[in-house]
């Protein structure tokens, strides 16, 4: 069971106007990766894409799923950026489906579906997610045990896409650490009930025991840093059109967003939360 496409709607269909207005251009809404003091948002999430595109081996004439690909961000990045030939994306939700389509990004084809029910045509190079996994297991699922399944099921079906010596740039937000008061606990309840229905963060442990044995870690980096900034540009953002949003969406939905992206900056600031890359190598000997 994932995240329902109802779900995910709650998460990503309020308004592609109003994720525009704090996100960066291209609505990366995934952790950026700053490499200097000096990056902007922009800068930092065209890293972050350069980073995967490493891990995934790519290069032009690679064809390369994305799996839960937003807006179509990193298919921006990949065909304009990079020239890729062809590259295909699936999301859950019409309102990023309509916005990838209205980019018109040369060689890009993108489905509105379910990833643990798409048939791809024919084996893909090389694979790019960029935290998708987070929407795959519930906080119900985790607590009868079944975290690592749920995910080593995503892991395998990711193997069954690619051809053999594949790799895949791969990213997840992570839990780590319970907090230690009631009201930051009910801010990250808040966050996973209202904001990310039907979701979890997964920990790294469970990953890593997850990909065996489909997929071979060859690098992995922790992110926390660089995620707490993240958010912290998203709020800046986020307050700095509070009259526009208020006007247009409602007061509910300013006060919902200010506190959830509150909550972020401090799960990363407080070791509640981070973020992994990982460099994996599809295992087929
Ligand atoms: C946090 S967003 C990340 C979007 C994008 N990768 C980025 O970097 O901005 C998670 C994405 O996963 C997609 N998603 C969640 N569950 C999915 C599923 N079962 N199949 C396909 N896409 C899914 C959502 O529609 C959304 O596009």
């Amino acid at each position: 069971m994932t995240s329902t496409k109802q779900e995910v709607q709650v998460s990503y269909d309020v308004s592609n106007e109003f994720f525009r207005l704090w996100l960066d251009e291209r609505m990366h809404y995934t952790s950026a990766v700053y490499e200097r003091d000096t990056d902007t948002l922009e800068q930092a999430q065209l890293n972050k894409c350069a980073v995967l595109y490493d891990y995934a081996e790519m290069n032009a004439d690679k064809r390369v799923l994305d799996i839960g690909c937003g807006w179509g961000s990193n298919l921006e990045y990949l065909t304009l950026q990079r020239g890729v030939k062809e590259v295909h994306g699936v999301t859950l939700s019409s309102a990023q489906f309509e916005e990838i389509k209205a980019r018109k990004l040369p060689g890009a084809t993108v489905w509105c579906e379910d990833f643990l029910t798409f048939e791809p045509k024919e084996k893909y190079d090389a694979l790019i997610s960029i935290e998708m996994i987070d929407h795959l297991c519930s906080p119900a699922q985790a607590n009868e045990g079944r975290a690592i399944e749920i995910y080593r099921n995503y892991f395998k079906r990711c193997a069954a896409c690619v051809k053999p010596g594949s790799y895949f740039g791969f990213q997840a937000i992570l839990r780590n650490r319970v907090p230690r008061t009631r009201a930051d606990i009910a801010d990250l309840k808040f966050t996973a009930d209202v904001i990310f229905p039907g979701g979890l963060n997964p920990r790294l442990e469970e990953l890593v025991a997850a990909v065996n044995p489909y997929w071979e870690i060859c690098e992995l980096k922790t992110r926390r840093v660089h995620y707490g900034k993240t958010t912290g540009e998203w709020l800046r953002r986020l307050r700095l059109h509070e009259k526009q949003i208020r006007d247009t969406w409602g007061d509910q939905v300013f006060v919902d967003y200010d506190r959830y992206l509150s909550t972020c900056v401090r799960a990363f600031a407080n070791h509640w939360s981070s973020d992994v890359q990982m460099k994996l190598r599809h295992i087929d000997v």
